[in-house]
């Protein structure tokens, strides 16, 4: 980071946000109020869109570039059961070397473009041994290891035209939409594959050591990935209202000497599958949302 950069806080002056939320806002007619950010292969969540209008990341003004195998990189607009939604295919993470402002750059996009609510969805290892592959996990709640060593997004100067200085964390996932997701999961016949509980994220890009699987556990974590926490804080900063869920691509190794190793093919693998599940899912839910005045 530059030092001028360094001085803000983020590498983004205010007026670059606006620059690049003007621009999509001059490229599209759609005016979503719904956003949603797609994990590793869960972008089929994009495809659910009607009317659908696509930028490429490369082709708008300041936005970062994916460089993972398996996130897209296009930013869609369009409708979902009747909802103007605009769906993030293809996240940034600080394990591809981008700070924190960056990869939560497309949050406070939202935010401008008068979005009121962020759906986050991710994969993850399953740290609780209940957990199945292929299960949903509504997140509850969540532990942010970077932010414990002093890794945060809202790091350096704040500003107030995006939110307080200190912003509370203890209700970040909204309660009215956890128990809407439960229920329309319950409806939708997932049983016992849907639960609700803690995402811890760390920093990757490695998988966790057996020893630290045993630690997140103990801690209270029931998923661990590398992603979301970073993107939920900056929407809670700026008053948006969150869902997330993970979907469980791989068991956590708990055991020595156990045969699984995590992988990344098998995640993609998993959130293949998983796909049509967790389209059902958030479609259902969002046509919830907009008959409870939610979106
Ligand atoms: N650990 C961290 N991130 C992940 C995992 C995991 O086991 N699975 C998918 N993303």
């Amino acid at each position: 980071m530059e030092p001028a950069a360094a001085a803000r806080g983020s590498g983004y002056t205010y007026e670059q946000y606006k620059e690049t939320a003007d621009w999509l806002l001059a490229h599209t007619h759609h005016r979503p109020s719904l956003a949603i950010i797609c994990g590793s292969g869960l972008g089929g969540l994009a495809d659910l869109l009607k009317d659908p209008v696509t930028f490429n990341y490369k082709d708008i003004p300041n936005f970062p570039q994916s460089t993972v195998a398996g996130h897209a990189g296009q930013l869609v607009f369009g409708t979902l059961a009747g909802v103007t939604c605009l769906v993030m295919n293809g996240r940034f993470h600080m394990y591809e070397g981008y700070p924190l402002w960056k990869v939560t750059f497309p949050v406070r996009i939202f935010c401008l473009l008068g979005a009121k609510s962020l759906i986050v969805t991710n994969a993850a290892g399953g740290l609780n041994p209940g957990y199945q592959v292929g299960d949903i996990m509504v997140i509850r709640d969540h532990i942010n290891m970077p932010g414990m060593a002093g890794v945060n997004p809202l790091t350096g100067p704040n500003d107030e035209r995006f939110g307080p200085r200190f912003p509370a964390m203890s209700d970040a996932y909204d309660e009215e939409l956890r128990s809407l997701a439960l229920a329309v999961g319950k409806e939708l016949g997932f049983g016992a594959s849907l639960h609700e509980g803690t995402y811890c994220t760390l920093g990757g890009p490695n998988y966790e050591t057996v020893a630290e699987c045993r630690f997140l556990h103990k801690l209270g974590a029931d998923t661990v990935g590398m992603s979301t926490v970073p993107e939920v804080i900056v929407a809670r900063h700026c008053g948006l209202r969150v869902f997330g869920f993970s979907l469980v691509t791989n068991k956590s190794v708990l055991e020595y000497g156990a045969r699984e190793r995590a992988n990344h093919a098998e995640v993609l693998e998993a959130g293949r599958h998983a796909a049509r599940k967790l389209e059902r899912l958030v479609s259902v839910l969002v046509e919830r949302m907009k008959g409870k005045g939610l979106v």
